[in-house]
């Protein structure tokens, strides 16, 4: 299993044209395999996340095609958020370390911190912000609309609160950490994790059960 693990990573890390053979091969392993009880995994209807456009932190266009081929882990935030965002995305970190030990795991999962607050989250201000937590991390942002059409279909929740005096606003907003499986399915929901090692093992069993 390990081999054939290693294998798919490789598949995984090696571009589009490879990425489409391996999302063909992990839909394969599904078919064969019956779901276990894995907390806040969505099966057997993972949602198939739609085309939308983006761009990340350095200014480069990050659209479905940047999740498709690899693993993701998807949080909705904003740099201005005073506790919950922090702390997420240092426990986050956390996972990222763990998940980090294993042998090329580090090429086929990403951590994507995607910004509901465009207006002051330019890709300037994200790149300085995620770099804080991992130097890999990727910020992502853009127009209201493109961001609506990716929360609105992944059901995440987001909206700007009435300013203070000074026109200081904060953003109400949901904070699931999503799990976007290689063929660009939101395979996991995790709702309230309860630490970065649980997050890990939960995550850890839904691949098993999706490469086999
Ligand atoms: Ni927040």
């Amino acid at each position: 299993m390990r081999a054939r693990l290693v294998k798919l990573a490789f598949a995984l890390a090696a571009g589009t044209l490879i990425g489409v053979g391996a999302a063909a091969l992990v839909a394969s392993r599904i078919d064969e395999a019956r779901a276990p009880d894995i907390q806040g995994m969505l099966w057997p209807e993972p949602k198939v996340v739609q085309p939308f456009a983006l761009v990340d932190h350095r200014g480069e266009p990050f659209t479905l095609e940047q999740l498709k081929g690899r693993w993701s882990f998807l949080f909705f935030g904003f740099t201005h958020c005073p506790d919950v965002c922090p702390t997420i995305l240092s426990m986050l970190d956390k996972v990222a370390r763990e998940l980090g030990k294993e042998p090329m795991s580090n090429r086929d999962v990403q951590f994507v911190f995607v910004s509901v607050d465009p207006e002051r989250d330019t890709p300037e201000v994200l790149a300085k912000y995620v770099g804080n937590f991992n130097p890999d991390f990727i910020g992502v942002t853009g127009a209201n609309e493109s961001l609506t059409s990716l929360t609105r279909q992944l059901g995440i929740y987001a909206e700007p609160e009435p300013p203070d005096g000074h026109g200081n606003y904060s953003m109400d907003h949901g904070t699931p950490v999503l799990l976007i499986d290689p063929a660009g399915r939101l395979l996991g929901v995790f709702q309230s994790p309860r630490g970065p090692l649980d997050v890990a093992e939960r995550f850890r069993q839904m691949r098993r059960f999706v490469t086999g």
